[in-house]
């Protein structure tokens, strides 16, 4: 009995030396010490040896039992140590590896065309003004000489959020808000740049979408002023070949009034699909400031003249950028916003 216990020892020990998890560590444990294990065994089948060899052989068990169970507790200890390391050397912070990049992002299109046509704007003298968006039906129609019921609103589907009140349908109310602070102050050179907003919805309308309205005020001024204003902002924006032409056109808030168009980015005039041949791309509307328009606001129409336009900011970026469809501006798509 006493070969097989040191057999047991032995066996254990280079088992258990040979471990390299907590859980074969344990399975060891249990194979040899536990209830059912070996050592445990044979220590049962004490009592059937003489008396006389009991103690001896008793005391070697005993021993051994000690032993393994110190040794097991060794390399438990061992083990847990072991996994401790090899957990900090992975969680480790490696000082020399490169840092992430930051993504950098960069300003919407819109923005891009908004500040640019600014900065041609200021350049000419005009200075930058401001309205709100949620606005009166008085500055948005009445004061531009567009009087409930006036058919000219049917062109300008509105968001109304009460009788009096709405988002406004373009910049023009600026017009009238500056007039009324500069009256009767001349010379008043302004834009103003902002959201707008009307019921439509297709590839070439969106529900909101930005406008750059433009006035100067002043005790001389005419059409080919005007003209030259839009050929040099045409020509900055959009090249120094192009060309301006103003077609007769109606809005109750100027007099005459025109729409202007430049010769087509595509085919420089010849006619293509792009202008539908006609070789003229729109953009934008304009006019001399309507004599009511300065009287609504205290101007004297017979001191005073003024022209102003209003043009539309995603269709000169749609014209600029080459995009037919106006939807892309707002979808917040980063394969479409990246490329500008
Ligand atoms: N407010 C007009 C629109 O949104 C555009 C416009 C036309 C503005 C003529 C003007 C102008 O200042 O003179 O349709």
């Amino acid at each position: 009995m006493e070969q097989e216990i040191l057999r047991i020892k032995e066996k254990a020990f280079s088992e258990l030396e040979a471990a390299r998890t907590l859980e074969e560590l344990q399975t060891i444990k249990v194979k040899y010490l536990g209830k059912k294990g070996e050592l445990t065994r044979v220590l049962r089948e004490m009592k059937e040896l003489p008396p006389d060899e009991r103690p001896r052989t008793g005391q070697l068990a005993n021993e051994v039992r000690a032993f393994l169970e110190s040794e097991l507790d060794r390399r438990f200890q061992n083990l847990i140590e072991q996994e401790k390391q090899k957990q900090l050397a992975s969680e480790a912070i490696d000082v020399t590896l490169p840092g992430r990049p930051v993504r950098r992002g960069h300003r919407h299109p819109l923005t891009l065309i908004m500040n640019e046509i600014e900065e041609i704007f200021t350049g000419m003298g005009f200075e930058i003004a401001e309205g709100p968006e949620v606005e009166w039906d008085y500055y948005n129609f009445e004061a531009l000489n567009i009087p409930k019921g006036h058919p000219a609103r049917d062109m300008q589907d509105s968001f109304y959020i009460t009788g009096e009140m709405l988002l406004r349908t373009h910049t023009s109310p600026v017009q009238v808000r500056t007039l009324e602070k500069t009256v009767p102050r001349v010379p008043v050179r302004i834009i103003a740049p902002g959201k707008v907003y009307r019921r439509d919805d297709d590839a070439t309308h969106s529900p909101m979408f930005h406008q750059v309205e433009g006035l100067l005020v002043d005790r001389h001024c005419t059409l080919g002023d005007l003209k030259g204003v839009l050929l040099t902002f045409a020509r900055q924006m959009f090249g120094k070949d192009r060309e301006i032409r103003l077609r007769p056109s109606f809005f109750p808030f100027t007099e005459p009034s025109a729409e202007a168009d430049i010769s087509c980015l595509n085919c420089q005039g010849e006619g293509c699909r792009v202008c539908s041949g006609t070789g003229w791309l729109e953009i934008l509307g304009a006019g001399m400031v309507h004599p009511k328009v300065l009287e609504n606001v205290g101007y004297d129409p017979e001191e005073v003249v003024g022209f102003a336009f209003g043009m539309g900011v995603e269709r000169i970026a749609l014209l600029k950028f080459g995009i037919n469809d106006l939807r892309l501006f707002f979808e917040s798509d980063l394969r479409f916003l990246q490329q500008f």
